[in-house]
């Protein structure tokens, strides 16, 4: 009989917002008039913006007919939308980067999931602790994380953010290869300076590291002078990739489009001893396993990038961190301690002592009828913190906070 890839029996249990959804769906078949409010996976609510609403319309009637019809795009994205990427999330803030180390895909999620296939099977990876799951389950997958012992992976290096060091991870003590960094951050919500971010820059140069940045939710940045992407950060392109995503920006987690940038400077060594440009590997990846985004939702991607596509998602996003205010201030009124929510649409909360952040999940649920995420599921040093997001209705977030009322602490 044929094998398996044994290391996916090695992940415990499901995706972190499977399981969630499990949980969700029996607490709702046993609860059937319980009105869930859902403030747990970070899903969008508010529909697409007119712009990109029309810019889609458009191209749609353009596949309808014989002479603007289009069949496989370009691999690696619409001249239109790659151009537009290099001049508004980057020349505008003072970074250049080449036509082709823009990668359009269907998700930063995917790439940040799929970049692992170019590292050797014994890189060393480092991971920030609590994190998005992806980052470590797509390199356990590969059996670069080992073993899951307890809470962690052995084979892993955390780097712990809790409220003790201010969110801010230490530097790796031991060799890292590569590390992955994800700011604003997924799930506590806080952000690094840039020369808070220079520090890793710094490291990676030293030691020849890799760093993958998830840049996934910059538009929620408002403090002045937090880097939008790590390239403001001098010497990064020699050890920065860079993901961005539409999910967050635009509402487009169920239109999906993305993108990854890799400089041609970035560059690993193989078993040879020869140093090879990732861009090249990722080039070579994407022509052979992806076909692209779709024209549609390319048009529309590329629609947030016009004058009025700015105007309307800067509108939906303002809106979602009004709801962040309501879920910060109404919680640290009611006694809680939170953490994030002004640069992120994550709010980081303390579960009440004595109580797990699995526990809390529980008693949220069936008392207030609130759906969160329990930090634990991000990883160890999420134990005992909570994430809530700001991205449903302003009606349904006022009440979920309303409900903290209801619990029995
Ligand atoms: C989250 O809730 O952490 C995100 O929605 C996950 C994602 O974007 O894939």
């Amino acid at each position: 009989m044929f094998h398996i890839n044994d290391h996916f029996l090695k992940l415990p249990g499901s995706y972190l917002f499977a399981e969630i959804a499990r949980r969700i769906r029996e607490y709702q078949a046993a609860h059937p008039d319980a009105d869930l409010i859902r403030l747990g996976i970070g899903d969008v609510t508010q529909p697409l913006v007119p712009a990109v609403i029309d810019a889609m319309h458009e191209a749609v009637d353009e596949m309808g007919k014989r002479e603007t019809f289009r069949g496989y795009g370009p691999d690696f994205g619409y001249d239109f939308l790659v151009n537009a990427i290099r001049e508004w999330d980057y020349e505008k803030r003072g970074i250049s980067l080449a036509y082709d180390e823009v990668f359009v895909s269907d998700g930063a999620k995917c790439d940040v999931g799929n970049i692992q296939e170019l590292f050797s099977d014994d890189a060393v990876i480092a991971v920030t602790d609590p994190v998005y799951p992806v980052y470590v389950d797509s390199n356990a997958m590969a059996g670069r994380a080992g073993n899951y012992k307890g809470d962690r992976w052995d084979r892993l290096v955390y780097l712990p953010c809790n409220a003790e060091n201010g969110f801010v991870p230490a530097l790796p003590e031991q060799k890292v290869d590569v590390l992955y960094l994800c700011y604003p951050n997924n799930p506590t919500g806080t952000v690094l300076t840039k020369e808070q971010l220079k520090v890793f820059v710094d490291w990676a140069r030293e030691n020849q590291a890799l760093i993958i940045y998830d840049a996934a939710y910059r538009a929620y940045i408002t403090t002045e002078g937090i880097p939008a992407s790590i390239y403001e950060v001098e010497g990064a392109r020699e050890v920065a990739i860079e993901c961005n995503s539409f999910s967050k920006t635009a509402g487009f987690t169920g239109t999906r489009c993305a993108y990854t940038v890799i400089p041609h400077e970035v560059r690993g060594l193989s078993s040879t001893g020869e140093k090879v440009e990732l861009n090249a590997l990722w080039k070579r990846r994407m022509a052979t396993k992806f076909n692209g985004v779709s024209y549609p939702v390319q048009r529309g991607a590329a629609a947030v990038y016009t004058e009025e596509g700015q105007k309307q998602i800067r509108e939906v996003i303002a809106g979602y961190m009004e709801n962040a205010r309501i879920i910060r201030e109404g919680l640290e009124a009611r006694g809680f301690t939170v953490f994030g929510g002004k640069d992120a649409p994550y709010i980081w909360m303390k579960v009440p002592s004595g109580m797990d952040s699995w526990a809390f999940f529980d008693k949220l649920l069936d008392e207030a009828h609130v759906v969160g995420t329990p930090g634990a599921g991000f990883g160890p040093s999420g134990e005992g913190y909570f994430r809530l997001t700001a991205f449903n209705t302003r009606e349904k977030t006022l009440e979920a906070v309303s409900r903290f009322e209801r619990l029995k602490l």
